[in-house]
């Protein structure tokens, strides 16, 4: 079942350019956005939106704090993201306004599940699912859904299935924007173009595993690791770090890059290694002289780039360079070489990769 695998996870992060086009099927034929995809009466929802709250768990989380960046720049939509164990037992404000959006792979996890029927509760009843099983509990509570298809994903840490999630929202975001008539046929076409794109953009990004594998190599040994990102890559960032994590168990930290200096620098010395997620957008002047001030401390950098991204090598300053850069997908590729960094140094601790120490891939209690 492996095949040429040694591990689900990286069978399943190898998966990828499959799941996601397997996941953006309904756009291969040069069709445009429709709110269709996400049900029948997904029109008059979508709408009839003003606002989106997302509410997730883990990995999902992180994939709804992504969507948030698209929806509040993309489709003007104000966009709050919530842990899901937060927001369950917090006295919140309802507003049966607000589109509800629940992440999830499993579909089952006790938390998000839990919320989702909270927020019903609460009067709010314009809900969407993003999940990778059609039979899930968390489906079967929704008005809305969307289905990834990602496959079954095997590994506890999810992989295929976030950037599945993020195909997933980056429709729901092209279909708001385009419902509230801030998408050109330009933009449309341009957006569409890139999604159809993805799974041959995630092919080559693949490709870069032999380099990936050897970073892994340096730094296995270290305790910690600091990951540092902006804007829609401060999310990718997080990931990065649950990945290292959970698998590799070496401490892992994510900051918005913006905020080093509010604190973590202090822990930055030649022990602790900073990864950085370094696309050539926006943001990257301003990433880069956070990079300055953890090269004055001493700290080793890893720095993930793309084609635009001029970073010069250096001691201490070693560089990957995505083959393209990819605007408002990006995050989708730049997750990819995090992904790989933490498969492979988990391989070189010897952990065990597919089902890491006192974790479930389903998390059916609270
Ligand atoms: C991390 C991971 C978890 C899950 C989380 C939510 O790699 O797999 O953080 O993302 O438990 O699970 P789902 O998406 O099934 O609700």
């Amino acid at each position: 079942e492996l095949g040429q695998y040694r591990h689900y996870m990286q069978k399943e992060i190898f998966e990828q350019p499959q799941a996601l086009g397997n996941t953006l099927e309904m756009i291969a034929g040069g069709n445009t956005i429709s709110p269709q995809v996400f049900g029948a009466h997904a029109g008059d929802v979508l709408g009839a939106t003003r606002r989106v709250l997302i509410i997730a768990c883990g990995t999902s989380f992180h994939a709804g704090l992504v969507a948030r960046y698209w929806l509040e720049s993309i489709a003007g939509i104000p966009c709050a993201v919530e842990i899901a164990s937060e927001y369950r037992y917090r006295v919140s404000v309802a507003d049966p306004e607000t589109l509800v959006v629940v992440i999830s792979q499993s579909g089952e996890t006790a938390d998000t599940l839990a919320a989702l029927k909270h927020a019903k509760q609460l009067g709010m009843d314009k809900t969407l699912a993003i999940c990778n099983v059609p039979e899930s509990a968390i489906v079967r509570e929704t008005a809305l859904r969307f289905i990834t298809r990602a496959g079954p994903e095997i590994g506890v840490a999810s992989t295929k299935a976030f950037t599945t999630q993020l195909a997933a929202l980056a429709l729901l975001t092209l279909a708001l924007a385009k419902i509230n008539d801030r998408l050109t046929a330009d933009d449309e076409n341009t957006y569409l173009t890139a999604l159809r794109h993805l799974p041959v953009a995630v092919t080559k990004v693949l490709e870069l595993e032999p380099e990936i594998e050897q970073w892994a190599q340096r730094f296995a040994s270290k305790q910690h690791a600091l990951f540092l990102g902006r804007g829609r890559h401060w999310p990718i960032a997080m990931e990065g770090a649950l990945k290292l994590k959970e698998i590799s168990y070496i401490h892992a930290e994510s900051y918005a890059a913006g905020e080093l200096k509010h604190g973590p620098l202090a822990l930055v010395d030649r022990d602790m290694p900073v990864i950085a997620v370094a696309p050539a957008d926006e943001l990257l002047e301003k990433l880069k002289s956070n990079l300055q001030e953890v090269r004055a401390r001493g700290g080793e950098l890893y720095v993930f780039a793309d084609a635009g991204s001029e970073i010069p090598e250096s001691d201490g300053v070693h560089i990957l360079h995505m083959p393209e850069h990819y605007g408002m997908l990006s995050p989708v590729l730049h997750v990819i070489p995090l992904q790989l960094l933490s498969y492979h140094a988990a391989l070189v601790k010897g952990t065990d990769v597919d089902k890491p120490r006192n974790l479930a891939k389903s998390v059916t209690v609270e």
